[in-house]
């Protein structure tokens, strides 16, 4: 069971539909939180909302490169007790046809945005910590149209995976969590392309309620099945 009354949170992607029911649920459990997000007010609304649970906001846009450092300076000599993230875009369209600031875009949010951030922060993650990183369905079951966003997420996955070997003498637990298909309104803002016809998504308060459950149960692993 893990304890999160008094734990301090980084959440990145706090301003986004399932990033913001992790950071209310975090914060209903007695969590500190240091909330990230590309949108400035969509963060301030946030940590209005949440009131002393902040400790502290950083608006940072992952599409470009500096911004991890960004984020990492704003939890500088602080201790974690947590990583959520959430932070992420989607692409709809053929593989064959995808645009170069469609990948660049795709890769920098979804991936190398995280991995520059774990560099900088995975030495404040104590013993007993754990990293959250929202990936999809997507890494598990490839999916035509969403080739390059696929591509993101599997990525995200296989790094979990090396991260929780490597971290795992420090302490730090890691979360690879790959929710199917759920109804925050991700497919209806893609950087490019148009969604197909989508099956009814989950509930995202249900999805963010599964997470947290697996934060305090001390779960090593969130497959899309998980979900059901
Ligand atoms: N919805 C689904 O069906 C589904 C399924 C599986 C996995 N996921 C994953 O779940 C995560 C959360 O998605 P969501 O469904 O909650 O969508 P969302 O509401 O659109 O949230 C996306 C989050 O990513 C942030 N973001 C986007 N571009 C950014 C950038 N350039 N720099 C920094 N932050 C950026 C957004 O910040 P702002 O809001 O401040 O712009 C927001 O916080 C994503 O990684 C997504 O791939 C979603």
């Amino acid at each position: 069971m893990t304890e999160l009354s008094g734990s301090h949170f980084l959440v990145v992607g706090a301003t986004g539909v399932l990033g913001a029911e992790l950071s209310r649920r975090l914060a209903a459990l007695g969590a500190r939180l240091t909330l990230s997000g590309k949108s400035a007010a969509k963060l301030q609304a946030l940590a209005d909302e949440l009131g002393n649970a902040v400790e502290g906001t950083v608006a940072a846009d992952l599409g470009k490169a500096g911004s991890p450092t960004e984020i990492a300076a704003a939890v500088y000599g602080k201790e974690l007790n947590g990583l959520v993230f959430a932070a992420g875009v989607v692409a709809f369209g053929p593989a064959v046809a995808v645009e170069d600031d469609t990948l660049d875009e795709l890769m920098l949010v979804n991936l190398l945005g995280y991995m520059r951030l774990m560099r900088e922060v995975g030495p404040q993650l104590v013993r007993d910590s754990v990293v959250v990183q929202v990936s999809a369905v997507v890494a598990e079951s490839p999916t035509a149209g969403m080739a390059a966003y696929s591509v993101t997420k599997a990525g995200l996955s296989a790094y979990g995976k090396a991260l929780t070997l490597e971290l795992r003498r420090q302490g730090v637990r890691v979360i690879d969590v790959r929710p199917p298909h759920t109804e925050t309104g991700l497919a209806a803002r893609p950087i490019a392309g148009d969604a197909p016809r989508l099956p009814q998504g989950k509930d995202p308060g249900a999805v963010a309620d599964r997470i947290v459950q697996a934060i305090v149960d001390g779960e090593k692993d969130l497959p899309s099945s998980s979900f059901n």
